[in-house]
């Protein structure tokens, strides 16, 4: 097996025939930038990074003084033949390191309570983000991946913080003391230890950039296996997978992905490896130069045994540190490129921002009676494919006004504007005469309610997912809306009633039964805005006739925009908006429109002639 090939060819070909990974992919390089920023996410743990540094420092003097106390035993206690001296100085030889070793202890604890912190609070700032990011980001960018960034990117970050933290310093300041102090024992054999220390900043230069792109890669690849894993290996995948057979399809595909990790996480963990082969050679030369050279200046007498053997000591205690800072160097650059990953994720701007300056809407209990208005709204997902043209219309104070029109017109687009799921191009939505983009998200959540077509169910119990959107309503307040939603006959005949957890995606409940329970939820909710979009699903004529009355419930004193697809919703509606190719092509009410005989007399007579009320679901 060949090292060279990271250019993950193989990988790259079985994503790209799949899909691009949109928003997060990245070609970045490490920057002073990043560096800074790290710097600032360390800020708020430098009283406790800056003890773990002195406890270092600490601990690197101490470990400075067993070599002197040798040289003593040899030079003075030996030559002297002072028992009582060689008795201290041998306690002294224990009591040393064991005062490091429990400083040690102290600094680790420090150490990972640093790391961990920074971990903490990254983590959180990414969710937070998340949050915020926009229904597009989400609608381009595989869950999988997202969390590959909160989960694989953080892990691989602990690992390498505490090199970054103190990892550095350590080293650093390792020799630096060992080199001083050499320098006042005996300078020329100092300078002959030296001579071999230059051979150590080899990797330094070479392997940084390697390792950074090595990183970038082994990360890649894990997102993306973990992309696969989330979409094939999840209650909704899964089903498809079944239903497909294309179980083998996806196991091969998956042990492409593994392959691909395994590859680059082999070849991450060998780049500059054999370098440490050069290191052990280069460490066995400063030892023998110093016996070598050593050894003559004893036989002429201007140096004696003790000083050597302490050399030797701090020789060794010099190697490790600066072998381990060459080491150090590639695990600095690969941590820049996991943190350039991470502020990759937290630069992604939200294209959906809260307001400066919201605009302050008063809090009034219970529903208000609200309008909405699209005053010549335009709006493309991509550039240059616009699928809204001059949208206007009022959706008036407790009215329901409902919108139907062929699939692909923008239905669901008007209603995600309605939302303020996407900000309009051009054009505003304004709600109470406010812009959307100028009222705060919580105002804007307060007022009003989204109820979807796909509804997913939390897995909770029943209660818990009817209390989402109010968690504080009493169980008074929770029956009502069961009551209202048609659903207490089902709650009835549930092992546990309320308390029954439904599971993920609530897959133990009905397509109606979900539909009930996202109606009570919205019941409960009491919103003054409702914006909802009927499910399409064909359902027995008890099953519907539950909905209607569930519906009539939810509509009752509100202000409803509804994209309809039941006969009785657009009878009931007062006004209906006729929208095609992105445009209202008719308004106005039931009967009017109908003898228009244009679109919606035409869509009328195909959905519900053959039909006939009430059995309109198909
Ligand atoms: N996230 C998206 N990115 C890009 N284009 C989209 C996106 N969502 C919808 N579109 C496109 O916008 C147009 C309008 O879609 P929309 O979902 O609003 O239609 P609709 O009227 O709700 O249709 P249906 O009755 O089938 O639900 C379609 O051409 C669709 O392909
Ligand atoms: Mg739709």
């Amino acid at each position: 097996m060949s090292f060279h090939g990271l250019g993950g060819s193989g990988m790259r070909g079985v994503w790209e025939q799949r899909r691009s990974f949109g928003y997060l992919e990245q070609g970045g390089r490490p920057t002073r930038e990043t560096v800074t920023r790290l710097l600032r996410v360390l800020r708020p743990h430098r009283g406790r990074l800056a003890l773990a540094l002195g406890l270092t420092l600490f601990g690197i003097l101490l470990g400075l003084v067993p070599p002197l106390l040798m040289r003593q035993v040899i030079d003075v206690a030996i030559a002297r033949k002072d028992v009582g001296m060689l008795v201290y100085l041998a306690a002294g030889l224990v009591l040393f390191p064991a005062a490091g070793a429990v400083l040690s202890v102290g600094q680790s604890y420090l150490n990972a309570v640093v790391a961990q912190g920074v971990i903490h609070d990254l983590r959180v700032a990414m969710y937070e983000h998340g949050q915020k990011l926009g229904i597009d980001f989400f609608t381009r960018t595989p869950g999988g991946e997202i969390h590959s960034r909160l989960v694989n990117d953080l892990n691989a970050v602990q690992q390498v913080l505490g090199t970054i933290l103190t990892g550095f310093f350590v080293n650093v300041m390792t020799i630096v003391l060992t080199l001083a102090l050499m320098f006042t024992l005996n300078w020329q054999l100092s300078l002959l230890s030296m001579v071999v220390l230059p051979a150590f900043a080899l990797p330094v230069l070479s392997f940084g950039r390697r390792t950074y792109d090595a990183i970038s890669r082994t990360q890649e690849s894990l997102s993306h296996l973990t992309a696969h894993l989330e979409e094939t290996l999840t209650l909704s995948g899964i089903v498809v997978v079944k239903s497909f057979g294309t179980r083998r399809r996806e196991a091969e595909r998956m042990r492409a992905l593994s392959d691909e990790v395994r590859r680059n996480q082999i070849a991450q963990g060998m780049i500059g490896r054999w370098l440490g082969l050069v290191f052990s050679t280069m460490s066995a030369v400063g030892p023998a130069l110093l016996y070598g050279y050593g050894g003559y200046l004893v036989i002429r007498g201007s140096v004696q045994i003790g000083t050597i053997v302490a050399f030797a000591t701090y020789l060794v205690q010099l190697y490790s540190p600066a072998s381990s800072l060459a080491g150090s160097n590639t695990t600095l650059l690969g941590g820049l490129a996991l943190f350039d990953r991470i502020f990759h994720f937290l630069d992604h701007p939200v294209d959906v921002p809260e307001p400066l300056h919201a605009h302050p809407l008063q809090a009034v209990a219970g529903v208000t009676p609200v309008s909405l208005t699209f005053d010549g709204v335009h709006f493309s997902y991509r550039k240059g494919e616009e699928v809204l043209h001059g949208i206007s219309f009022t959706a008036s104070a407790g009215e329901l006004t409902a919108i139907v029109g062929p699939s692909g017109a923008g239905k669901s687009t008007i209603l995600s504007l309605a939302a303020r799921f996407y900000d309009p191009g051009e054009g505003d939505v304004r709600l109470l005469g406010v812009p959307l983009r100028d009222l705060a998200e919580d105002d804007l959540r307060r007022l009003t309610s989204v109820v979807t077509q796909e509804l997913f169910l939390f897995h909770q119990t029943l209660d818990a997912n009817i209390r989402y959107g109010r968690p504080e309503a009493t169980d008074e307040d929770v029956a009502a809306a069961v009551q209202a939603a048609q659903l207490s006959e089902l709650v009835a005949q549930l092992p546990e009633g309320l308390r029954t957890v439904v599971g993920e995606r609530g897959y133990r409940l009905s397509g109606g039964e979900k539909q009930r329970v996202a109606i009570a939820r919205a019941i409960l909710r009491n919103p003054s805005l409702l914006l909802l979009d009927e499910a399409t699903s064909s359902l027995d004529s008890h099953a519907e006739r539950l909905i209607q009355q569930a519906l009539a419930e939810l509509f009752q004193g509100r202000t409803v925009i509804a994209i309809a697809h039941r006969l009785s919703t657009i009878l009931a509606a007062d006004q209906i908006l006729v929208v095609d190719q992105g445009r209202i092509v008719e308004q106005g009410r039931h009967q009017a429109l109908l003898a228009q005989g244009g679109l919606y007399a035409r869509l009328y007579h195909e959905q519900f002639d053959t039909a006939g009320p009430g059995g309109e679901g198909g």
